[in-house]
């Protein structure tokens, strides 16, 4: 018999400390985002270090916990801070993560992220929902031995940003107020924000958004069979389209004036999450 994997035995964890909640949605929440994790009802809170395979906590204004309990009614489990490429983990750091989520029951993952914008109009504050990606890492999480358990060894990212979750953040934007963005995001490794020929160069090839996260997990949420949605908050305009200096305290900065907007969208769109089957 093999071993079990990480996830597994994360995915026992969350069962053992979850009194009988099945989570239906994962969130990942992002820089300057994990407040949503405090409007969590019946919280059970879990340190990443008690789930085997979790990624260690890294950046400044990332608490690294699970946080299992209820948003708007729905059964919920939100991972606050993840991983990124730029700490040396290598891709494939949040894969078990995600794959915990699925076995612990999700069926949908939320990605939510703070990003650089390709748009001159829409500008910090602005919510952009994900449609695609074009994924400039130079890798993938996936790329080793397959897992066969999770997922097959070649598998398509055709609608990996699901469109049905999308109309639904859509019709959650209209209910709230909220102006509606699409785009498609351009994963870099960083740490170093890109250069403005760089910038210039994803304009062309038709990028909307620029960031250091969420591709990863997104593929590997798509090979184990989780539908994903994913939205970004806009911290600032891309290099040379701003002329402010690109800084990590101006990305917290302006995720945290966009939170209660973030905030007030994943909550109507839970509303709409249709009762289980
Ligand atoms: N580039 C890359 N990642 C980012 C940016 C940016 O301009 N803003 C927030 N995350």
């Amino acid at each position: 018999m093999t071993a079990p994997a990480p996830c597994e035995r994360a995915a026992a964890v969350m069962r053992e400390r979850a009194s009988g909640l099945v989570p239906r949605v994962g969130l990942i929440l992002g820089s300057g985002l994990g407040g949503l994790a405090q409007a969590v009802s019946d919280a059970v809170r879990i340190p990443y270090a008690d789930l085997p395979g979790f990624p260690p906590a890294g950046v400044h204004g990332h608490a690294g916990e699970l946080v299992l309990g209820r948003l708007e009614g729905v059964p919920v489990a939100c991972l606050r801070g993840r991983a990124h490429v730029y700490e040396g983990h290598g891709l494939a750091v949040m894969t078990q993560a995600v794959r915990a989520l699925k076995l612990a029951g999700c069926e949908t993952l939320l990605v939510t992220c703070a990003a650089g914008s390709l748009v001159p109009a829409v500008g910090p504050g602005a919510l952009v929902a994900l449609s695609d990606h074009i994924n400039l890492l130079g890798s993938t999480p996936l790329v080793g031995p397959n897992d066969e358990r999770f997922g097959p060894r070649f598998f398509s990212l055709a609608d990996a940003y699901d469109p049905a979750l999308r109309a639904r953040l859509r019709q959650a934007a209209q209910d709230e107020g909220l102006p509606w963005h699409e785009g498609v995001y351009v994963a870099t490794p960083g740490p170093c924000f890109e250069t403005a020929a760089e910038i210039r160069m994803m304009q062309i090839l038709g990028g909307h958004l620029v960031g250091m996260s969420t591709v990863p997990e997104v593929i590997s949420a798509r090979h184990c069979g989780l539908k994903v949605a994913a939205v970004a908050t806009v911290t600032n305009l891309a290099e040379g389209l701003g002329g402010e200096a690109l800084s990590h305290e101006q990305t917290l900065h302006h995720a945290g004036l966009a939170a209660a907007d973030l905030q007030r969208l994943v909550r109507a769109w839970l509303r709409r999450h249709p009762a289980p089957a």
